[in-house]
């Protein structure tokens, strides 16, 4: 088979293998993390909003020699493990039945190992057995009770993760018969108008993700979340699936979500994001261009505005492999945190696809 191709797409293809060897050769200029110092190199770690703490965390850690896996997900322990967080961990507000189930996935990029957990119930960090899935076995991600059973057999202690707060809040949600629910009626498969608009604003999709770059030049990722509140029990989001809630190539770099999981699920956008950089996008452009994917392909009726418009937010964060950094949402209004070598991490405001109105 002859296969032609057009100049522009000859071009267009040059162009994105030299900036794949620029991004990947920035590793091979400087073997060890003092002669990257010396050339100006810094580490970064990135993260969800609610990641001061983990961001600073990790950061410390990285400048220790650390692993940029460990790191992260000593990091997102801190979220973990705060009643006050209700988006993760412990605290985290429950599903229907008013159970809290916990998602969580790694990605190692010197290794290309990950691993993964997906409705877990009674254990606080999800993350650290996901980190487990990863190294003690051949699999990449456990569920339901097999996550528990594996949790259990590795010395976790079970525990209730329900905080009065959170028991409150469902309990509130529960009496008031809210049609705020995950049901939809039986449907036509070509109808694009069912069930009720949704009201993101009282549908909590928190979670964290943090994505790190090391001072060998490694990067590593984690996300982990309660997930959806008041999700149908046995509901895994984004966040445990890797491709869609974390992706991390070590040559290009890592992204990572919040927000709506199922339009991420259904754009795997995180690998998208990596493969956008690969492309020569900066972390920025890229997680622009996956927000502008979800809105593209959001078709329901119950799931836009009336100018057509998502009417749900999701947030990406993205580091590259030369430690720069960038994130976007769907909508205006949220900030993400970013720590590059400092005791105190910062806030740092999104890009995004369009401006929420006050109001
Ligand atoms: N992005 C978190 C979730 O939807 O579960």
């Amino acid at each position: 088979m002859h296969i032609t191709m057009k100049r522009r797409d000859f071009l267009k293809s040059a162009t994105a293998v030299g900036i794949t060897a620029t991004i990947g050769s920035s590793l091979a200029e400087s073997a060890t993390p003092q002669s990257r110092i010396q050339q100006g190199f810094k580490p970064v770690v990135i993260a969800s909003s609610n990641g001061m703490k983990a961001t600073a965390k990790a950061m410390e850690m990285i400048q220790q020699g650390v692993d940029a896996l460990d790191a992260v997900v000593s990091g997102v322990n801190i979220v973990e493990d705060d009643p006050n967080d209700n988006s993760v961990g412990y605290g985290g507000l429950p599903n229907e039945d008013g159970v809290v189930e916990l998602d969580a996935s790694v990605m190692h990029g010197p290794t290309g190992r990950g691993g993964a957990v997906a409705s877990l119930r009674n254990i606080k960090n999800p993350s650290r057995v996901a980190k487990l899935v990863l190294e003690r076995t051949d699999h990449v991600l456990l569920v339901g009770e097999g996550a528990l059973r594996f949790a259990r057999a590795h010395g976790f202690k079970e525990e209730d993760l329900l905080t009065e707060e959170s028991r409150k809040a469902w309990l509130k949600w529960k009496e008031n018969l809210s049609k705020e629910d995950d049901w939809l009626p039986a449907n036509d498969i070509d109808s694009i108008d069912i069930g009720e608009g949704i009201k993101s604003a009282i549908r909590n999709t928190g979670t964290i993700n943090c994505n790190a770059l090391d001072l060998k030049g490694n990067i590593s990722g984690v996300t982990t979340t309660s997930g959806l509140a008041w999700k149908i029990p046995g509901r895994v989001g984004d966040s445990p699936i890797l491709g869609a809630g974390l992706y991390v190539d070590n040559e290009v770099g890592a992204a990572g979500s919040t927000g709506r999981g199922e339009a991420n699920l259904l754009s795997c956008s995180s690998v998208m994001i990596v493969e956008y950089m690969r492309q020569g996008k900066s972390p920025e452009q890229a997680c622009l261009q996956a927000c502008e994917r979800i809105a593209r392909q959001t078709k329901m009726k119950r799931l836009k505005d009336a100018n057509g418009r998502p009417n749900f937010n999701v947030n990406f964060y993205a580091i590259n492999k030369r430690g720069e950094y960038g994130a976007a949402s769907i909508w205006s209004g949220s900030k993400y945190t970013v720590n590059t070598g400092e005791k105190e991490s910062r806030y740092a405001e999104f890009a995004y696809l369009y401006k929420r109105e006050r109001g």
